[in-house]
């Protein structure tokens, strides 16, 4: 099947709030892999690229905002159609509709404030990862 790379953040409130090992553990016994990490502050360039698609939305001011409010843990993980897979992990964009047992389902209340973020396709996947890892 397909073995892929997907580019997974641990948000600025998780890092606040102590959930790093909770969330990096709910990854691990998935089966995905962790490739490469780093805990680092994502500055207002890296924001206004890494969510380019919502420039212009009403809620983009407050996204970056937020994402840069802090430090952040980087993940490059690997693993069989993981792409997709750590999303199901995440849960929906905001918490209060994400399944409990998902990351977002079990730990957040708010609609900005939702802990994770993880690469949305193929593309988002490469692109994000040169990003963080390879720029
Ligand atoms: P992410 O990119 O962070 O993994 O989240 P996502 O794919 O689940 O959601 P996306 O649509 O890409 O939205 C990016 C981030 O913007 C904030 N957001 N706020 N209506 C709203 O107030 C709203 N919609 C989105 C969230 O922080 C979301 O993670
Ligand atoms: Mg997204």
């Amino acid at each position: 099947m397909a073995q892929e790379r997907t580019l997974f953040i641990i948000k600025p409130d998780a890092v606040r709030r102590g959930l790093v090992g909770e969330i990096l553990s709910r990854v691990e016994r998935k089966g995905y892999s962790i490739e490469e990490m780093k805990m680092m502050n994502v500055n207002r360039e890296l924001a206004g690229r890494l969510y380019f698609e919502h420039e212009g939305k009403p809620f983009y001011e407050k996204l970056i905002s937020y994402i840069t409010s802090g430090e952040v843990v980087a993940v490059l993980i690997s693993g069989e159609r993981c792409i997709s897979g750590l999303r199901r992990i995440m849960g929906d964009t905001d918490p209060i509709e994400a399944a409990p047992g998902s990351i977002r389902g079990d730990f957040g209340f708010d609609g900005t404030m939702n802990l994770v973020h993880g690469s949305d396709s193929t593309e988002s996947a490469r692109r994000e990862i040169q990003l963080f890892f390879e720029a």
